[in-house]
């Protein structure tokens, strides 16, 4: 009989490369294949399972209020929204939020509100707005967002684009000034690229963009989407230069591993630009994301998951340094959000996850050269010890295989 894997290479779209495995149950840091075998989860779907897989608390929260009321659209008022948008804008010192479901919204909404503050606001001429961004970004997958990505297989085939966007380097303030025009309404911008290869700037960068935007009139808006929620060590990553964003979009683990839960978060004067009819979606601020989203904003502070995030996050970037592995050559991040940098004469990344995973490692490559850890926020300090040492055979198992290719390589052929 065809197996669930053969059912989805066949039926569905190819838009995916996942690594040969089958998951089946996921409880915690751990997940477990269809033949049993248990794996540890060090890269919570791409950041988006921060409390761990099934977290007892808000599957319980979940099945209550699925229960009792799930769906109703923004058409009424219910008694879930309202709490949830309160704890968001107290937890992130936002002004007032607007709920969707994906990051892609979240950010698409974040678009939307610039240039209407533009030109409702700075007075920008109707249709000339521009918002600036980074080389390197990733916002994911609309026509919109893909149209200001400089990662050439995003954009290819799926032109035409719309205007307004202008890419700087990422991490060169001074690129960002000389971007700006008197049409600028925003700058976006991720405090770490996480797609990109989990790239962190320089220090002070994002305060001094912050500076330069603040002289120019210019929204600075901080795609936390993968870095919020206490992913970096921080409940937001611009928390680490004490910068107060104009705005932030948040997703992921905002849905608690359970639900796609996104929002736009902003200062009253961007976010009162929206007026009934401007903007929405059908689910978008649902009662049951709304619950759940509350249940994950709770646990997130009461469990202190950022200070958490910092100290699991320490052993984890030590341990990666010590295993001094002649393949490793940079290794970056913050927090639980790290990116090992592979030298490909020994493996490609993706060789690596294929590697980890028979190792019980869950990990996954971003671009050609880097392995990406981001267990759930909840690891023990036992949990990262287990993944350093299967991650250190692994490795050791890999460099090992490229040292013998190239001994064969180098032996002289029989005549
Ligand atoms: C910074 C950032 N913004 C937005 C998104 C898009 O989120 P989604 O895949 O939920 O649309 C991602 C996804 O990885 C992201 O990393």
């Amino acid at each position: 009989m065809a197996s669930a894997t053969e059912f989805e290479l066949q039926y569905g779209a190819h838009n995916y490369h996942p690594l040969a495995v089958e998951l089946t149950r996921g409880e915690g840091c751990y997940l477990w294949d269809t033949s049993g075998r248990r794996y540890l989860d060090m890269m919570s779907a791409y950041s988006a399972v921060s409390f761990g897989h099934s977290n007892p608390v808000l599957v319980n929260v979940l099945t209550r209020q699925a229960a009792r009321l799930a769906i109703t659209s923004r058409a009424f008022f219910t008694d879930q929204l309202g709490p949830f948008l309160k704890d968001l804008c107290e937890v992130t010192g936002m002004d007032r939020a607007l709920p969707m479901n994906t990051g892609a919204e979240a950010v698409e909404t974040a678009i939307k509100a610039a240039r209407k503050w533009a030109y409702k606001v700075k007075n920008v001429p109707e249709g000339r707005a521009e918002i600036v961004v980074c080389d390197g970004n990733f916002a994911g997958r609309t026509t919109t967002i893909v149209g200001f990505s400089s990662e050439a297989q995003y954009r290819d085939g799926f032109g035409p684009f719309a205007p307004g966007f202008r890419s700087v380097p990422f991490g060169d303030a001074q690129a960002l000034e000389a971007a700006i025009t008197p049409h600028t309404a925003a700058f976006l911008v991720e405090p770490i690229q996480g797609e990109a290869g989990i790239i962190v700037p320089r220090e002070g960068y994002l305060a001094e963009c912050a500076a330069i935007c603040r002289r120019h009139h210019v929204l600075l808006i901080c795609d936390e989407v993968q870095t919020g929620l206490g992913r970096t060590g921080k409940l937001l990553a611009s928390q680490h230069e004490g910068v107060r964003p104009d705005a932030i979009t948040l997703g992921k683990a905002l849905g608690g591993g359970l639900l796609p839960v996104s929002a736009f978060l902003a200062r009253a004067e961007v976010m009162e630009v929206f007026q009934p009819g401007d903007h929405g979606s059908t689910f978008g601020g649902n009662p049951l994301g709304a619950a759940v989203g509350r249940a994950a904003l709770k646990m997130l502070v009461d469990d202190r998951l950022a200070e958490r995030a910092a100290q699991m996050g320490a052993l984890l970037s030590e341990g990666l340094a010590q295993l001094e592995s002649p393949m490793i050559r940079d290794i970056r991040g913050k927090g639980l959000l790290w990116g090992v940098d592979l030298d490909p004469r020994y493996a490609s990344a993706r060789k690596t996850c294929e590697t980890l995973l028979r190792h019980g490692i869950l990990s996954k490559d971003t671009h050609e050269t880097v392995v990406r850890f981001a267990p759930p926020l909840v690891i023990t300090a036992e949990q990262i010890a287990s993944a350093l040492a299967a991650i250190g055979q692994a490795f050791g198992e890999l460099t090992r295989c490229a040292g013998d290719a190239r001994s064969v390589k180098a032996e002289p052929v029989a005549a």
